[in-house]
């Protein structure tokens, strides 16, 4: 793919659950460089798109291009960077240090060595601020602190693309500014492209962003301002979303 196509496009995108309607007639791209959040009011279906998007759940009707692959096709899920809205359960007891390094294995060409991984993962959990949390438990850390874990996982394999389903919620405002300059300066740094759904102001203020915001009605995304713009006319429904908080 050329440099200036589209890292997603997606079109008419529909998610239904056995026969309920989630998501219909949604349309967007995303672009190297840039930074969408996506609001709306709770059960519009952001996360349902958000996993649409990524083939966890399937579509039933729409078309998904990553890179210019199509989703049935694509197979370099690495270059996508993800941390759901709710933390997985881990199954087998682990770290926080040893959960971002299952981000930086995701890349085996580049990380193949043990003590790499380690100091990547590391070195991400420095830059989370949560250097301190190496060593407990991660189903014991409370649900900012498995947040911040769960992000520098998804950010050790150098995504092309973050995908980040409300990620300040639970986070205090010292801990939330920090996470919005370090993703910030991520997109700046790797020229990657950020897709964050969320309910809260800070982000939906965000100079450089995007906002779309998915209405209650089934399958009505709506543009919001231009990025640097402020929440004007034009986009009710993310005024909506930002009263619900
Ligand atoms: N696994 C599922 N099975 C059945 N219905 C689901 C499932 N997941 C979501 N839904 C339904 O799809 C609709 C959209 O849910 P979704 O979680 O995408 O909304 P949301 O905008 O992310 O909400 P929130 O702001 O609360 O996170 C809701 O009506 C929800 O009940
Ligand atoms: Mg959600």
């Amino acid at each position: 793919m050329s440099l200036g196509e589209p890292l997603l496009e997606a079109t008419d995108v529909r998610v239904a659950y056995q026969g309920h309607v989630a998501v219909e007639g949604v349309s967007v791209t995303l672009a190297r460089g840039e930074t969408i959040v996506l609001a709306g009011p709770n059960g519009s279906g952001k996360t349902s798109l958000l996993k649409g998007l990524m083939g966890l759940v399937p579509l039933q009707s729409g078309q998904v291009k990553w890179f210019g692959q199509p989703l049935e096709r694509f197979r370099e899920q690495r270059r996508l960077g993800y941390v759901p809205q709710q933390a997985p359960i881990q199954r087998a007891p682990m770290t926080a240090l040893e959960v971002v390094e299952l981000g930086a294995r995701a890349d085996p060409g580049k990380w193949f060595e043990r003590r790499h991984v380690r100091s990547k993962a590391l070195s991400a959990l420095e830059r989370a601020g949560a250097a301190r949390l190496a060593t407990r438990p991660f189903g014991k850390l409370s649900g900012g602190q498995r947040q911040l874990v769960l992000l520098a996982k998804a950010l050790v394999g150098e995504p092309d693309v973050l995908l980040l389903d409300e990620p300040t919620t639970g986070l205090d405002a010292l801990v939330k500014r920090h996470l919005l300059e370090w993703i910030s300066e991520y997109g700046i740094r790797n020229h990657a492209a950020l897709f964050m759904v969320t309910h809260d102001p800070a982000l939906l203020d965000l100079p450089q962003a995007r906002v779309l915001a998915l209405k209650p009605r089934i399958g009505n995304l709506t543009s919001g301002p231009e990025p640097g713009e402020r929440l004007a006319a034009g986009a009710p429904a993310v005024k909506a979303a930002v009263q619900d908080v």
